[in-house]
Parts: structure tokens; C-alpha cells; sequence
């Protein structure tokens, strides 16, 4: 067995800004409504011509500068639920462009999908399957918006962040636990009704705005702040810790309530917490590595710290995992 070390990250953010503002000139919404119930206040998109690909290209290459050291890479792993194709996987095209010679493969559960990957990724270094990863959330969500629907187009952005694993001799460095979950009977919390092969694209599926992402926005925010602290909980007494054991949570992003509504139920101090929700809105499975780039390079978080990496999303799925930097 081994440990897991991140040797590099980056992340990548489209040029385009809307704030808040903005959104009001295009649909019935506020920067007041935004603010208040979500804590966002702006978003990037990618302009057209941009896909996932070219995200998660602009943060790989950086994460590799810094990894410099790290000659081969055995698997590209991409976290996306905007891949650039329906076939093949957005990580293959990634690994054309940046020319490097890799195994391939995506994982796509909602905003989950990095804790995921990080998860699968971490397994096969520990296990000596693999000695070095490239690991991608990647997303160009906003192709996958109606821009007329301000129950969920207020809420996202675009983005990309990525993380270079490596193989190291103490196994007491990466992932210690994690638990995870999925409930499947609430598919349809956050979806896309047609495209796929239950509802195939078609004129009535266009003209009926169902290819585009739906989201039954209060139940989501109900069963989340349900069973995230639960499971949190959980993971730490199985693990002998007490909450502000966790040096940094490492929340994914999807409101800032929700993260305020888990930080009051577990009784997580404030200065453990870090999030940059009012500047990328959901990024879904880029809104990780993204606040874990934001905090690494802000100082709050260093060699030796224990994380707590959390995320859920569409399935409804969901991930917590205890890492040691
Ligand atoms: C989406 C969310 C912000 C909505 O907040 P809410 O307090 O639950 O609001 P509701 O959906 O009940 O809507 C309240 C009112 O605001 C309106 N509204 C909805 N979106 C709006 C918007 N963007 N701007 C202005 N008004 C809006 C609704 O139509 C409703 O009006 P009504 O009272 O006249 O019917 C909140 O439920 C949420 O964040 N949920 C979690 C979503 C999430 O994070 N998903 C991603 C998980 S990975």
C-alpha cells in the first residue's frame, strides 16, 4: 500500500463575466434574490467555440508545470457532466490535446463526479495500479442552460480545476476514509429529460426546452442539508475525530446557505471553512479543486492538515473524504 500526494494543481476560469446584474437584464430575477438565497454574485461562461476540453486543458497544463518532477502519467480522469461528446469521453480529447501518452476514462455523477474521481483515482495509486494521475472536473455548463429558466440558470458558471496524484512511500499521506451514497428514486431532483437514450433528442424535445438542465431546486437544498452533516458525522466518529479536527472543509459549492446550514448543524467553526461561491457560482464538478486551488494558495491550508472533502449532487449522489495534505 501506499499514500497519495498532490503534486500540482491549477484551474482554469473562462474570460467571460456575468454578474448578477446582468442575469436581470435577461430573465425575472435580482442580484437581492441571487444574493440572499445563494450567496452568489458572479459566474464566468465559456464564449462560443469553448468547450469542456479547453477548460480542463488551460488547468492540466498548470498543474503539470508545477508538478514538474512527475515524467509519466498513467491515467487522465475527467470529472464532467458537460462533456465535449456524448461519445467519446471528454478525457480522451484532453489527452490529444495535450500530447501525453495516458489511459482515458470520465466519471459523470453530477456534482459528486470529482469526489468520485478522487476516490477511484487515489484507489489505484494506494494499490500500486498506477503511479501518477491526472485528475480533471472540468465544466462548460452553461452550453447546458435555457437562459430563459432563472430556477437554475442564476445558479451555475463555468470552470475547471486539476489535480496531479502521485504515488508516495507514506501511506498516511492522501485519502484515510470516505463514505458515499446515492439515491437513485430522486433522479429527477437535477436532470436533463431528453437526449439520452430514455428520451431521445428530437424537434418536440427542442421546442420543449428538454435539453436542458432542470432542477427542483428546494427539494434538493432539503435532502442535502439533511444527510450531508449526518454522513459527515459519521465518517468522523468512525475515524475517532471530532469536528474542528478537520483543518479545512473543502466544500463543494452549490450555495452558500447550504454550506452554512452544514456548518451550524455540525458545529464547524467558521475559520475552517473555506468558500469562493460569490465569485464562480456552481461550477459542479470543477467547484472542489477550484476553492482547494483558491485555499492552497491563499496559505490556509498546508503540508500535514487534515481536509474534508464534501460534495453531492444530481443521482442524487453524494461524497465525503478525509484526506491528509
Ligand atoms: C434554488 C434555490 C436558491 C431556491 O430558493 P427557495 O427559497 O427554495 O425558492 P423557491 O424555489 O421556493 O422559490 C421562491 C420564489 O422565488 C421565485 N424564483 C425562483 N427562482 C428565482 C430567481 N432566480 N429570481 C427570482 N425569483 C425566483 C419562485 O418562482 C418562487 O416564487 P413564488 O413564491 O411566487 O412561487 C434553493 O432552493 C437552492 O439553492 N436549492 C439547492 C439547489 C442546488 O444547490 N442545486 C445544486 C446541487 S449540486
Amino acid at each position: 500500500m501506499f499514500g497519495v500526494e498532490i503534486k500540482g494543481i491549477g484551474i482554469s476560469i473562462p474570460n467571460k463575466k456575468l454578474t448578477n446584474f446582468d442575469l436581470e437584464k435577461i430573465m425575472d430575477t435580482s442580484d437581492e434574490w441571487i444574493y440572499q438565497r445563494t450567496g452568489i454574485k458572479d459566474r464566468y461562461i465559456v464564449e462560443d467555440g469553448i468547450s469542456t476540453s479547453d477548460l480542463a486543458l488551460q488547468a492540466s497544463r498548470e498543474a503539470l508545470r508545477q508538478a514538474k518532477e512527475v515524467k509519466n502519467i498513467d491515467y487522465i480522469i475527467m470529472a464532467t457532466n458537460s462533456p465535449d461528446y456524448i461519445v467519446p469521453a471528454t478525457s480522451s480529447v484532453l489527452q490529444g490535446k495535450l500530447g501525453i501518452s495516458a489511459g482515458t476514462f470520465d466519471v459523470f455523477s453530477g456534482c459528486t463526479a470529482f469526489a468520485y474521481a478522487l476516490i477511484v483515482a487515489s484507489s489505484m495509486i494506494k494499490s500500486g495500479l498506477a503511479e501518477n494521475i491526472l485528475l480533471v472536473g472540468a465544466e462548460a455548463i452553461s452550453k447546458y442552460l435555457d437562459w430563459q429558466d432563472r430556477t437554475i440558470a442564476v445558479l451555475l458558471g463555468d470552470g475547471a480545476g486539476s489535480f496531479v496524484l502521485s504515488r508516495t512511500e507514506d501511506k498516511n499521506t492522501g485519502i484515510l476514509d470516505h463514505n458515499v451514497g446515492s439515491d437513485g428514486t430522486k433522479f429527477d431532483l437535477i436532470y436533463i429529460p431528453a437526449g439520452g437514450t430514455k428520451e431521445p433528442f428530437s424537434e418536440k424535445s427542442l421546442h420543449e426546452k428538454r435539453i436542458y438542465l432542470k432542477m427542483q431546486g428546494r427539494e434538493v437544498f432539503k435532502n442535502v442539508v439533511s444527510l450531508i452533516p449526518q454522513e459527515i458525522k459519521k465518517l468522523l466518529n468512525k475515524n475517532n475525530l471530532e469536528t474542528n479536527d478537520i483543518n479545512l472543509y473543502v466544500f463543494h459549492q452549490a450555495n452558500i446557505r447550504i454550506i452554512e446550514a452544514i456548518r451550524d448543524s455540525l458545529k464547524i467553526d467558521s475559520s475552517r471553512i473555506f468558500s469562493n461561491i460569490e465569485k464562480y457560482a456552481n461550477t459542479s464538478s470543477a467547484s472542489i479543486p477550484i476553492v482547494f486551488y483558491e485555499a492552497f494558495n491563499k496559505g490556509l491550508i498546508k503540508k500535514g492538515d487534515l481536509i474534508l472533502f464534501s460534495a453531492f449532487g444530481a443521482g442524487l449522489t453524494w461524497a465525503n473524504i478525509l484526506w491528509k495534505l
